[in-house]
């Protein structure tokens, strides 16, 4: 069987390449050997956002007094959530089989290995294809100390498992994923306790809102500039400032990043060039072979569902003879906690960094009529804007608050557009929405 393009995994990479590829009129082929959907649909982004809801919920129940609102006899039903979980999973899976049909991709369940340039073997057979695009995914990190296969020492993968819930977590890692399981289990009212080895939380971000978000979730404990050393049944053995440090924790959530998954995929067949991070790919997708692409996590460039479709996108169109280019400046980031975190651009401290003038705007959302309808009087909330202070073009925008991953396309959209702060002035938002936020801090800048 010989087709136009072959795609090895069906995450957000790999069934959107499909996807384009079969609405180009294609003949497409996608080999997964686990379920359609990937690692967000299936074990992570989809999942985690479906029990950060209910942990929501659950603790707007608790604490709704402020707004008139008083329940008694509140429970959460770990079963009754698992189950929604699982059951919007079936339903967004069968949407995915609904479009391979409806481009007539052929989808091949199965461990797809590269032989050679243009041929993939699944079991015995072998598939041929002008193109070939890796879309493997990544796999989280275990970090080799004594502990971390004890059967209570989880990743995320088993975390969006579980069949109870812990007294006391411990949580390895204070980036994205260890962050928003820190929020659900806080919510819920249980004993957590972050074990950073750098000096702040998902350091990635505008330092102020790490430092937001930190403060924000006050019922848990921070421990930051700590090192794990080693796991037993009941405690983390942590070392911070040169003294010995022992957490209690019945889980351990091990959040540390996640590796490519470039092993057993046949690269070396091939020849396809790999570095510490994953494949080696220009702007265009391109790996070291002709024909070969590669996008998504395995590549790491950025390990984001949403910049996997984009980067398969760019792959589908450069192979079928259309111009285009990855650019990753306007990406924007979620941390779906309570609150939520969201940004997009440069980070002050990256502008710095880089020796460029910045103008910097930022403006509470406690000004924001909607947010104060909407929430109670201590949550945290603002916008933090930064324009080039000579061609004033908006660089980055970076908030805290809720509904702030809603609002961030927005920005994004300005900053793909190099818009400047006149063009930004020139735009009517919707009058009472939090979005609002932006504009006000961009009409802040004098
Ligand atoms: P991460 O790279 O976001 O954070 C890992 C954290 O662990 C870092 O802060 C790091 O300093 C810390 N760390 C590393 N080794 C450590 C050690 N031995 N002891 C203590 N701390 C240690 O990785 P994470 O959270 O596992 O997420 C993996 C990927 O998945 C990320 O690239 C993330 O962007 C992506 N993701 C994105 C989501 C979103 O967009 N909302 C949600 C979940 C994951």
């Amino acid at each position: 069987m010989s087709y136009d393009l072959i795609v090895l995994g069906a995450g957000p990479g790999g069934y959107v390449a499909a996807e384009r590829a079969g609405a180009m009129g294609k003949k497409v082929a996608i080999i997964e050997k686990s379920h359609l959907g990937g690692v967000c649909l299936n074990e992570g982004c989809i999942p985690s956002k479906t029990l950060l809801n209910s942990s929501k919920h659950y603790a707007q129940a608790l604490h709704g007094a402020e707004f008139g609102v008083t329940c008694e006899g509140v429970r959460f039903d770990l079963p009754t959530v698992m189950k929604r979980k699982e059951k919007i999973i079936k339903s967004l899976r069968s949407g995915i089989a609904y479009q391979m049909k409806r481009y007539k991709i052929d989808v091949i369940e199965g461990a797809g290995e590269l032989i050679e340039r243009g041929k993939v073997r699944v079991g015995e057979t072998v598939y041929e294809a002008a193109n070939i695009l890796i879309a493997t995914g990544s796999t989280a990190i275990r970090i080799p100390i004594p502990g971390s296969d004890l059967p209570h020492v989880l990743t995320s993968r088993e975390m969006l498992q579980i069949e109870s819930l812990p007294r006391r977590l411990a949580v390895i890692g204070g980036g994205v994923i260890g962050m928003e399981f820190a929020s659900f289990a806080s919510d819920l009212g249980i004993d957590v306790t972050v074990i950073e080895m750098l000096p702040e939380i998902i350091p990635n971000f505008d330092e102020d809102i790490a430092q937001t978000l930190r403060k924000s979730l006050a019922s848990v404990t921070f421990e930051l500039g700590a090192k794990v050393v080693r796991i037993d049944d009941k405690q983390v053995h942590v070392e911070k400032d040169g003294k010995a440090q022992a957490i209690d924790a019945d889980m351990v959530l091990m959040s540390v990043g996640r590796y490519p998954n470039v092993k057993g995929i046949g690269l070396e067949n091939l020849g396809i060039a790999t570095s510490r991070r994953g494949i080696t790919i220009d702007e265009q997708m391109r790996t070291n072979i002709p024909g070969i692409y590669a996008v998504g996590d395995v590549t790491g460039m950025m390990q984001l569902a949403h910049t996997a479709s984009r980067m398969g996108e760019v792959a589908v169109k450069v192979m079928f003879g259309q111009a285009d280019r990855m650019r990753y400046h306007a990406i924007p980031w979620v941390v779906y906690t309570h609150p939520e975190v969201a940004g997009v651009g440069m980070t002050e401290g990256q502008a710095l960094q880089a020796g460029r003038k910045v103008t910097v705007s930022k403006l509470p959302m406690k000004v924001n009529g909607r947010f104060l309808a909407e929430n109670d009087s201590r949550a945290p909330g603002f916008c933090k804007v930064l324009v080039d202070a000579e061609t004033q073009v908006l660089l980055g925008v970076h908030m805290i608050g809720s509904v702030c991953s809603e609002i961030v396309y927005g920005a994004a959209a300005m900053i793909e557009a190099e818009l400047r702060v006149r063009d930004i002035r020139d735009i009517v938002f919707p009058h009472p929405t939090i979005g609002e936020v932006v504009r006000d801090a961009i009409w802040e800048m004098h």
